[in-house]
């Protein structure tokens, strides 16, 4: 198994991330990242015509399944130069009206407001509190009033026992190897991409700490969202399962290793 070196240091380099991402991509197609899609989507509802901003997009991912599901303006920003410059040349390729911008969550000028928010799988990523807390006040200052702002993490509160070895069969484990400070315990990430494991370090906030940090910003509501699967066929076989194997998703359904906070402004 490799383990990508991502050190302590929360702004890490362009070409670590870049790693991850290669291999992290897969994850969008396993029965994690499937379960993971299907609830954004169903947190947010309808998009048609409205504007999204995606904070720490990748290669642009969700900002291409965005504009699919019919919003009308996105634009995705991120911290890797690499990132961003893949998902522009998939841009330039598929001209799906995405914008994108290399910029730092903890450090976001004015974008203007959009209707909906969105970060995914990025505080995970921040281990200081003071960076937490910048990027929350920058999340909810881009977000419109009455608009919808949207943050998936790690599930604190889920079955770690089950994460950390019977996930394999949903393609990752996720292990505890340091205590909690300041409300981030982190943990080892392992990817299973392509029958090749890479692992590399992450972090998970309390519930807590990013309740008290919505609030603090002036979020009128925050509710946690239920995991869900995609509704009817979706193309999703591996081996003996299918997306409608109820047996097989009963775990990842009932403990997922994300969780969704859907807050109004
Ligand atoms: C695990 S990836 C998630 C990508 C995408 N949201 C997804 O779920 O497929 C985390 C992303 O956050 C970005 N990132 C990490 N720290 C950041 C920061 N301070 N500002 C902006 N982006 C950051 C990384 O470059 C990386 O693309």
């Amino acid at each position: 198994m490799v383990t990508l070196e991502t050190s302590a240091n929360p702004v890490r380099s362009n070409e670590v991330y870049a790693e991850i991402f290669r291999r992290y991509d897969a994850k969008n197609s396993s029965p994690s990242g499937i379960a993971e899609r299907a609830s954004v989507l169903s947190a947010l509802g309808d998009l048609t015509g409205k504007s999204v901003l995606d904070i720490g997009c990748g290669t642009g991912f969700y900002p291409r399944v965005f504009r699919r599901v019919g919003a009308n303006e996105v634009v995705g920003i991120d911290l890797s130069e690499e990132m961003i410059g893949v998902g522009r040349q998939l841009e330039e390729l598929e001209q799906a009206g995405i914008s994108y911008h290399v910029l730092d969550a903890a450090n976001l000028p004015d974008l203007g407001q959009f209707d909906v928010v969105t970060n995914m799988w990025l505080v995970n990523h921040m281990t200081d509190p003071v960076a937490l807390a910048a990027f929350i006040e920058g999340f909810a200052r881009l977000t419109a009033p009455g608009g919808t702002a949207l943050l998936l993490t790690t599930n604190r509160d889920g079955d770690w026992k089950l994460f950390s070895d019977d996930y394999r069969r949903y393609g990752f484990t996720m292990t505890f190897n340091e205590a909690e400070t300041a409300g981030n315990r982190p943990y080892l990430l392992e990817l299973d991409s392509g029958g090749k494991a890479f692992s590399f370090q992450s972090t998970s906030w309390s519930p807590q700490v990013l309740e008290e940090e919505f609030t603090r910003v002036g979020f009128r509501t925050i509710e946690r969202m239920h995991a869900t699967l995609p509704t009817g066929n979706f193309p999703w076989v591996d081996g003996d399962h299918t997306a409608n194997d109820a047996d097989f998703f009963q775990d990842l359904l009932r403990s997922p290793a994300f969780t969704i906070f859907r807050l109004t402004k």
